[in-house]
């Protein structure tokens, strides 16, 4: 599986770090919402979805989690422990965030506003919306 991840460099100096993120130059898409994670129990796993349209960045602010990623054939795990370091998640994408610390803030850079039309929420649809679009291909 193509898995895209963004490094962004920090704007460091004797005073700390400062990260910048511009839309359609460090990102593929136009920045519509924002939103983030955080105070998450453990063991608890969240997102189980994909989105029909909707594109995003994910970024572990501070702490660290991991996501699974599955686009109906291959998964992947990946670990999200920099600040600086942001997961690209297209759409047709199933995704579950889990293994939070407990400090963990996970910060979303998403392409469209909030539209619970756009969520696919059931692991057997999504795997026949896959299926559907590809024979239409
Ligand atoms: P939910 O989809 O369960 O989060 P996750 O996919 O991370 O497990 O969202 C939790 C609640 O927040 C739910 O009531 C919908 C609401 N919500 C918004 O109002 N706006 C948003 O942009 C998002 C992502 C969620």
């Amino acid at each position: 599986m193509d898995i895209r991840k963004y490094t962004f460099p920090p704007h460091g100096d004797d005073r700390g770090q400062l990260v910048a993120i511009e839309e359609m130059k460090d990102l593929p898409f136009d920045i519509k919402r924002v939103y983030y994670i955080y105070d998450t129990l453990a063991d608890v796993v969240r997102g189980h979805h994909a989105h029909k349209c909707l594109k995003q960045v994910l970024l572990c602010v501070h702490g660290s989690c991991k996501i699974h990623l599955d686009n109906g054939h291959e998964t992947a795990e990946v670990l999200l422990d920099k600040p600086n370091e942001g997961l690209y998640i297209e759409n047709d994408m199933w995704r579950e965030m889990y293994d939070f610390t407990s400090d963990a803030v996970l910060l979303v850079l998403a392409s469209e506003y909030y539209d619970e039309a756009d969520y696919i929420r059931n692991y057997d649809e999504f795997k026949k919306f896959i299926a559907s679009k590809e024979s239409e291909n």
